[in-house]
């Protein structure tokens, strides 16, 4: 047995002075809820939102098309697609079919040790789909869990290959890639709502996105330093997501795959928002020819149906496992892994992919939104309006009355939920004109009532 030190191990920080508590107060009023939500509120811990002050959820009872249809008669059209994941709308009745027909026969079954058909003709389509030799696919339930299995495959990629000091990862200011805590080490560690856990998470680099020549020069130069340190660069390509909505151009996301290759450090694409069609094409990172090391896809991959993620590797990553020794492999495995449910349901929207025009119907949002959300530019306190794809985004100075904001785009019959400084949308990738036009036309209204309301404080 070691000798124990009589001495703490850690060091404690400095405490933080607790807010004062005011109990009672403005718990959400749910006495014209339905009874379920009555009775199963107080039961809920809810995602991203203080509960003693936030307003009640919406009751949602059905989906349908590009609608959600709440218990009190209303109908909305989700402006979000459920957080990028609804591309075919809900319901879509192809994907719904191909998951009865899978139902049936087999729900669940583990992947350790055993291969299924769905998985095997999925991950053999994804890789026909994917450009270059990004051909193993390891699946998982989450997109936060694909990107910790990146996480590990980076590290290990190097250490089989010798270097054992490669732990450490570069990703962008303004990133998101998820909220379990490696996942979490890689968002933007000031902006991100995971800056809270400053102190608590793996230490990692974090730059601006390099956009000119001078700044790609020091991007160049950070990681000749560094390079004996880093697994890998992690970047949402072309648009990043919840972390504020921020667009970069092909020709950055081009030479910053350069600098990684001279570098010889791995590239972890992140298109678990832009990919399967948002951007305008099937994955962003086509928009600017490259080939990512790995790629990280979810959401809208299982169509928004159903949990389902991928990390995907090219041979040559996957060429630094193969080997007679074990401790090579890589040593991970989620339970619900590569559910065929959710493969069925994913191979089901791939066939949507190729059979209904989704890519254009992307770059017809595109134009769409240019015009709708136009006139967004001459309100007071809009500092950017910007369109990628299916993703239109209005930038503010700052946001406040954010409650009300949302609730006022559900009186106007649309689902969109401002964060961050940004007023966006990400609708389905189905939506028709008409319904483009109402979501444009509540953000135009929305943000011109917003800029009028006294600035909270
Ligand atoms: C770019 C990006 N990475 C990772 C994640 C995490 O995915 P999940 O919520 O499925 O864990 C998200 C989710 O919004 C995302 O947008």
């Amino acid at each position: 047995m070691g000798v124990v030190s009589s001495s703490p191990i850690f060091s404690a920080g400095p405490d933080i002075a607790p807010s004062p508590s005011t109990k009672t107060d403005s718990v959400p009023d749910i006495s014209n809820a339905p009874d379920w939500q009555q009775q199963g509120y107080e039961h809920l811990w809810m995602p991203y939102c203080q509960m003693k002050t936030a307003p009640l959820p919406l009751a949602v009872e059905r989906t349908e098309g590009v609608y959600l249809h709440l218990s009190d008669g209303r109908r909305l059209i989700d402006g979000l697609a459920s957080w990028w994941s609804a591309c075919h709308g809900y319901n879509h009745p192809h994907v719904v079919d191909a998951m009865h027909r899978q139902l049936d026969r087999m729900p669940h079954v583990m992947f350790g040790g055993i291969n299924h058909e769905p998985a095997l003709t999925l991950a053999q389509r994804l890789a026909a789909l994917l450009p270059g030799d990004l051909n193993r696919v390891f699946f998982c339930d989450s997109g936060s869990v694909a990107v910790e299995v990146a996480m590990k495959i980076a590290i290990q990629f190097h250490r089989n290959r010798g270097q054992r000091g490669r732990t450490r990862f570069l990703s962008f200011a303004n990133a998101y890639h998820g909220d379990t805590t490696g996942a979490m080490s890689l968002c933007d560690p000031e902006r991100s709502m995971h800056a809270r856990f400053e102190g608590a998470l793996l230490q990692q680099l974090n730059v601006d996105i390099p956009r000119d020549d001078d700044s790609m020069q020091r991007f160049q130069s950070l990681l000749k330093q560094n390079r004996d340190c880093l697994a890998g660069v992690f970047i949402e390509p072309l648009v990043q997501g919840a972390g504020g909505m921020r667009f970069h151009s092909p020709d950055v996301l081009r030479c910053i795959t350069q600098c990684c290759r001279d570098n010889d450090v791995l590239l972890i694409a992140d298109e678990l928002a832009t990919g399967f069609g948002r951007t305008g094409t099937l994955f962003a990172i086509e928009q600017a020819d490259i080939v990512p090391d790995v790629i990280c896809l979810g959401k809208a991959l299982s169509a928004g149906m159903i949990g389902m993620a991928a990390t995907v590797a090219t041979e040559r990553v996957f060429d630094a496992f193969w080997s007679d020794d074990a401790s090579k492999a890589l040593m991970h495995g989620p339970t619900f892994m590569a559910n065929p449910l959710a493969c069925a349901a994913a191979g089901a929207s791939l066939d949507l992919f190729e059979r209904e025009p989704r890519l254009e119907q992307a770059r017809t949002i595109e134009a769409g939104l240019r015009e709708l959300l136009a006139p967004c530019r001459q309100i007071d306190r809009v500092v950017d309006v910007r369109v990628k794809g299916a993703i239109g985004v209005v930038q503010v100075d700052s946001l406040d009355h954010v409650d009300r904001l949302r609730d006022l785009f559900v009186r106007q019959g649309v689902l969109i939920r401002p964060f961050g400084d940004c007023i966006y949308t990400t609708p389905p990738l189905v939506i028709s004109a008409g319904e483009l036009e109402k979501i444009g036309d509540a953000i135009v209204s929305a943000t011109r009532q917003w800029a009028r309301w006294p600035r909270e404080s």
